[in-house]
């Protein structure tokens, strides 16, 4: 059972006392109108994806999908006939600014519900605020144990690194079966990172590999040449790496540089193409997990598929899907909604609430495959997969070969 929220805010107490609170005055009206008498117009969702600072590698994948499934569910007639909006507010890569957007989201911009942030490390902080607001929130890309726990209004479509991980190393040890000593690096600054690496490390125990070392760093950090090199002293033949798309770039180029030849795998957060202009050539067979391939069966794929070739001439990455998959869960559960009573009807706070309900009960077919929501808000997901960077003779272009 997770923790009910209990604040109540003077604003939400001048809403229910409109009188009391001088409902005849223009500034009040403008409250009271979205709180009391429903949503009006076009109907908004919040989105909390880091747009600036290095997680914005990350981020404005989840931008690009988000977009995408404004347009293609608007262009089927949005909400039952009325159209939605999607509000970004910048979350930037630290809590901090993880809290300022949900704070804009929830109290000025009004949305019914959000999407994001990036970071786990960010939902640990601003999740809580959206779950004392009663307002929906769908994590889209966090994937560290104990998002969904935060609150009974936190859900993510991003698979936990408890399920995703470990599908990479059976991959790398599938190729190369020679494999025994493993070198695993995580950013301990990072809670994502730091679920993830204990997955990491859960797994090569359990197949029986060697951790020859457990190297530490900051995603903050550029230079890993001591990492690196007390990792190669010990002759690995996987290297496992936990970080972001810069950090986590950056240790694979240098790695390389440094002549470590084995094998090697990203986590999660080295998810994206955006890695490839960091390590360029260098990038070439790193293996990484996917909870979402280009390749999946299915009217909605194909069409969110053909959506981002057609704009950005490559394939759509994970990030993009999960964030498709998020907004599609926001439109069928209002939907839903609507069809039992009509959106516009019902005041601002019940519908958080009752659309927080939808979410969870609603079965999703999305580019992800078939999704729904546990109890308390986990993701389930059937299909997972694994690729291999791929760079092209030019050095600097590449892509995401699907191996498994
Ligand atoms: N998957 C990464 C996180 O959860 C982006 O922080």
């Amino acid at each position: 059972m997770k923790k009910p929220a209990v604040t109540t805010t003077l604003f939400a107490i001048c809403a229910l006392l409109i009188t009391a609170c001088g409902g005849g005055n223009t500034t009040t009206n403008t409250v009271t109108t979205t709180t009391t008498t429903g949503v009006s117009g076009s109907i908004p969702i919040g989105i909390a994806f880091a747009q600036t600072s290095n997680v914005a590698l990350l981020g404005q994948e989840g931008v690009a999908g988000a977009k995408i499934a404004e347009k293609y569910f608007n262009d089927k007639g949005g909400i039952n006939g009325t159209q939605f909006k999607l509000i970004f507010q910048d979350a930037s890569g630290d809590e901090a600014g993880a809290i300022n957007a949900f704070q804009t989201l929830i109290n000025k911009d009004k949305v019914v519900g959000i999407i994001g942030p990036t970071l786990s490390q960010q939902a640990f902080s601003a999740d809580p605020i959206a779950e004392r607001a009663k307002v929906p929130v769908v994590g889209a890309s966090n994937t560290a144990k104990g998002i969904p726990e935060i609150g009974d209004y936190i859900a993510r479509v991003s698979s936990s690194v408890a399920v995703v991980a470990p599908n990479s190393v059976k991959a790398a040890l599938k190729q190369n079966p020679s494999i025994k000593k493993v070198a695993v690096f995580f950013a301990q600054n990072d809670a994502f990172n730091k679920s993830e690496t204990e997955i990491f490390q859960k797994t090569v125990k359990d197949l029986g590999l060697e951790l020859v070392t457990v190297q530490k760093f900051q995603t903050t950090d550029t230079d890993f040449q001591s990492q690196a090199t007390n990792a190669i002293n010990l002759k690995p033949d996987l290297a496992i790496i936990s970080g972001l798309a810069a950090d986590g770039g950056n240790l694979v180029r240098q790695l390389r540089e440094l002549g470590y030849k084995g094998a090697i795998i990203g986590g999660n957060g080295l998810n994206s193409s955006n890695v490839l202009s960091v390590c360029k050539a260098l990038c070439d067979g790193v293996m990484i997990a996917q909870a979402y391939s280009p390749e999946h069966p299915g009217e909605i794929n194909a069409a969110f598929r053909k959506a981002y070739v057609d704009q950005f001439k490559k394939e759509p990455p994970q990030f993009s899907a999960q964030a498709f998959a998020a907004v599609q869960v926001y439109v069928e559960a209002l939907r839903a909604l609507d069809t039992k009573s009509k959106i516009s009807t019902i005041p601002l706070e019940k519908l958080r609430t009752e659309l927080n309900k939808e979410i969870l009960a609603g079965k999703y077919n999305t580019p992800l495959g078939e999704i729904a929501f546990t109890p308390v808000g986990e993701v389930i997901q059937k299909d997972f997969y694994v690729a291999q960077i791929k760079m092209e003779k030019d050095g600097s272009t590449g892509k995401f070969a699907f191996i498994k």
